[in-house]
Parts: structure tokens; C-alpha cells; sequence
């Protein structure tokens, strides 16, 4: 059984007044095995947020189905969807989502306060985490405190401090300077290899090289998927660069 399985998954937005309709995810199919490390890739308007709110639990889709361990997701009660989110998934934005009146290991522990966990369990729970991401020596200061890179830093411990099963980035890298890019892939790097399964939307080719698998969509649908295989940044780059080109040239057409 995969991981996570996601099966004719389809999201209409339906204006207001219902006059207007937009089919954001036509027809998508694709699973993760545990232990991959998958970027989703596609142009701007192609659903990828649409889809990546969905597997989050955050909106719900119109027809199709997410199984995650198993576990389907339409079935779980509103009620329980937060806590189902806490418990399964970790996620890692673009704008970080910290909360600035929060110290650093404030932001960290929230989804373990909000799971009711004792002061002493957080603690231990921290440290290997911290240390992992090169970030002990800033847990007293706030997030406004700090850069772009140790903010990013910040919001994957508070995404891995649960041990989910899985983590959710949206465009992880697109607020950080090149340095810190670095920085963050080499980490998402470093956790996948250590078994963490990861689910990343990006624009950024250069972040897409780095995950073992890329999917792009186009038209709200899976289009096409390349595996790095034994491929080597520079030439999944390449790879990502013409298949992207690709796509925009031939309208319509699968590749
Ligand atoms: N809440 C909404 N109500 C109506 N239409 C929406 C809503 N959210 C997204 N859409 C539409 O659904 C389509 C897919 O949008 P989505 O945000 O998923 O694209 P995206 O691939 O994430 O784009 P980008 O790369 O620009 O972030 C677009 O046509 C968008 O206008
Ligand atoms: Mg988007």
C-alpha cells in the first residue's frame, strides 16, 4: 500500500452566485511510497495549491479520493480534521508561518501543545530536531530576529517535531536568497535520506532537482512524471528545464 494515494481528484470553484465555474483539478491520479521525495511542478493557474490544500485537508475536493495510510480522507469529521493535521502532517510555506509574538521554540512546540503534550515530552522531543537543523542556538530568539534561511529552519522543526508521516512544502524555497536555498534543499536532502516522506510544490527547477521524483500539471491533471534515478542535479535540471518547455510549447498535447 502507498503512502498517500490520490484517485480521480477533482475541484471545481463555483462562484458566489454559481455563475461562474472553474474546473482548477480535472482529473488527478498519482501516489507516494513512503520514504519518496516528490516536487509537483506546473504553471502558474495549474492547481497546484488547489492540490496541495486538499491533501492538507484544508479544503475538500469534489469528487475523487486521498488515502493517506489507508485512511480516506473525506470520511474524517470536520471536528477531528485539525487534529488529524497535526497528528499525520508537517508543512513548511513560503512565508514561513511563523508567529512573531512566539519565541523560536514557541513556534516549534505549538503542534505539540495543541496535541496536549507535557512540557517535559517537548522538550525531549526538541532537541535531536534543533540540532539536526543547526538551529539549537536560536531558540530564544523570535522569528523577527531572524533571516529569511533560520526562519525556514524554524518552520521544518515545527513540521518535523511531530514525526509525521508526511510533509507538505509549498514553495519552501520561494522567499530565501540562493545561499539559504541551499541551505533548505540540503536539509529536505538530509531528512528524506533519514526516511521522512516529502511532498513539495515548486516553481524553482533548481529545488525540483533536488526530489527524487517530479510531477508536472498542467490543466489540473497529471501530465507527466520524470524519476532523478541516477541522474546528478545538473543534468535533472536539464531534464526539469525541457520538459517544462516543453509543455508550454505543445497546448494540449501529452508528451
Ligand atoms: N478560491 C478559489 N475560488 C475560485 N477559483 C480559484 C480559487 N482558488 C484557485 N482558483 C482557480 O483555480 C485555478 C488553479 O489555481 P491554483 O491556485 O491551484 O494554481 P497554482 O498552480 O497554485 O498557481 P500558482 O503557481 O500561480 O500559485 C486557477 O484558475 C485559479 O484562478
Ligand atoms: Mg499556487
Amino acid at each position: 500500500m502507498s503512502l498517500l494515494e490520490v484517485k480521480n481528484l477533482k475541484k471545481t470553484y463555483t462562484s458566489k452566485l454559481g455563475l461562474m465555474q472553474v474546473k482548477a483539478l480535472t482529473n488527478v491520479n498519482f501516489s507516494v511510497e513512503k520514504g519518496e521525495y516528490v516536487a509537483i511542478m506546473g504553471e502558474s493557474g495549474s492547481g497546484k495549491t488547489t492540490l496541495l490544500n486538499i491533501l492538507a485537508a484544508l479544503d475538500r475536493p469534489t469528487s475523487g479520493s486521498i488515502l493517506l495510510n489507508g485512511q480516506e480522507l473525506s470520511k474524517i469529521k470536520d471536528a477531528k480534521l485539525s487534529a488529524f493535521r497535526r497528528q499525520h502532517l508537517g508543512f513548511v510555506f513560503q512565508d514561513f508561518n511563523l508567529l512573531d509574538t512566539f519565541n523560536n521554540q514557541d513556534n516549534i512546540f505549538l503542534p505539540l501543545v495543541l496535541n496536549n503534550e507535557k512540557y517535559r515530552t517537548m522538550k525531549h522531543k526538541l532537541r535531536p530536531v534543533v540540532n539536526e537543523l543547526g538551529i539549537s542556538d536560536l531558540m530564544k530568539k523570535f522569528p523577527y530576529e531572524c533571516s529569511g534561511g533560520q526562519k525556514q529552519r524554524v518552520a521544518i522543526a515545527r513540521a518535523l517535531i511531530t514525526d509525521p508521516e508526511l510533509v507538505l512544502a509549498d514553495e519552501p524555497t520561494g522567499a530565501l536568497d540562493s545561499k539559504s536555498t541551499d541551505e533548505v534543499l540540503r536539509l529536505f536532502e538530509k531528512i528524506n535520506e533519514q526516511g521522512q516522506t516529502i511532498l513539495m510544490v515548486t516553481h524553482s527547477v533548481k529545488a525540483a532537482s533536488h526530489a527524487k521524483r517530479v510531477l508536472f500539471i498542467k490543466d489540473g491533471s497529471v501530465f507527466h512524471q520524470i524519476y532523478r534515478g541516477e541522474r546528478g542535479y545538473d543534468e535533472m535540471f536539464e531534464t526539469i528545464s525541457e520538459t517544462l518547455s516543453l509543455l508550454a510549447r505543445e497546448d494540449g498535447a501529452h508528451v
